[in-house]
């Protein structure tokens, strides 16, 4: 499968040529200048929660393309009411079998409401399963133990986690988060966008070498398959 980079938490994900694309954010993003929205293909939209550094474009995105947007039941609500009509409402706990594999919706512990305050039920993360192999979205989550049951679930072949620390789990709970999924292949997302959580990219890479870990920190527009 073919990985692109968007910036913040956005990643493309190309599985069996359909393109899924997690938590739209380019345009406010000024890291993400180089990245032009109007063409980012997109055949399915997953939203792990309502804050706005992960849901800014999705509704632009969804006008556009007519993919299939995948989030809570309270998302799903706020985004009908902006006239996206394709979407696949879900919670915690669910499974939603597709043509390029499996979405399950796990648990995040962050907070989710929407950018005009609306309450975007509960933040959650993404367990892909596809012929092509499995991997975990974690969302804007903090370490938790729940992390476990995802690498008894299921063998994660790489994962997304949040390593910009202060509205997320840092780099050293990433650690023991890809510990507890049971995976050392991990993509780094939630950092740099904004002051609070720039980080020092060799300093964390350091970290995860350190626990046997590979941190991949991709270059916003960078493709890489796995
Ligand atoms: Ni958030
Ligand atoms: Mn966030």
């Amino acid at each position: 499968m073919n990985i692109t980079y968007y910036g913040h938490s956005c990643f493309g994900v190309e599985i069996k040529g359909k393109h899924i694309v997690f938590d739209p954010f380019i345009s406010p993003n000024g890291l993400a200048k180089n990245i032009n929205l109007s063409t980012v293909k997109a055949d399915y939209i997953l939203i792990s929660h309502g804050h706005e550094d992960h849901i800014a474009d999705a509704v632009v995105l969804a006008k556009r393309t007519g993919a299939a947007v995948i989030c809570t039941y309270e998302i799903y609500v706020w985004l009908s009411k902006k006239g996206i009509e394709n979407i696949i409402a879900m919670n915690i706990g669910g499974k939603a079998k597709l043509d390029f594999g499996n979405v399950k919706c796990v648990n995040a512990v962050h907070s989710s409401s929407m950018p005009d305050g609306t309450y975007g039920g509960n933040p959650m993360g993404f367990v892909v399963e596809s012929d092509e192999g499995n991997f975990y979205y974690a969302g804007d989550t903090a370490l938790t133990y729940d992390m476990k049951l995802i690498g008894e679930y299921r063998k994660i072949n790489f994962a997304f986690l949040p390593i910009g620390d202060k509205f997320t789990m840092g780099a050293e709970n990433a650690i023991i988060a890809s510990d507890f999924i049971d995976c050392n292949d991990i993509i780094g997302m939630h950092y740099d966008t904004f002051e609070p959580i720039k980080i020092n990219h060799s300093e964390a890479k350091d970290k995860f070498e350190r626990s046997g870990i590979n941190l991949t920190l991709m270059k916003i527009g960078e493709t890489i398959t796995k």
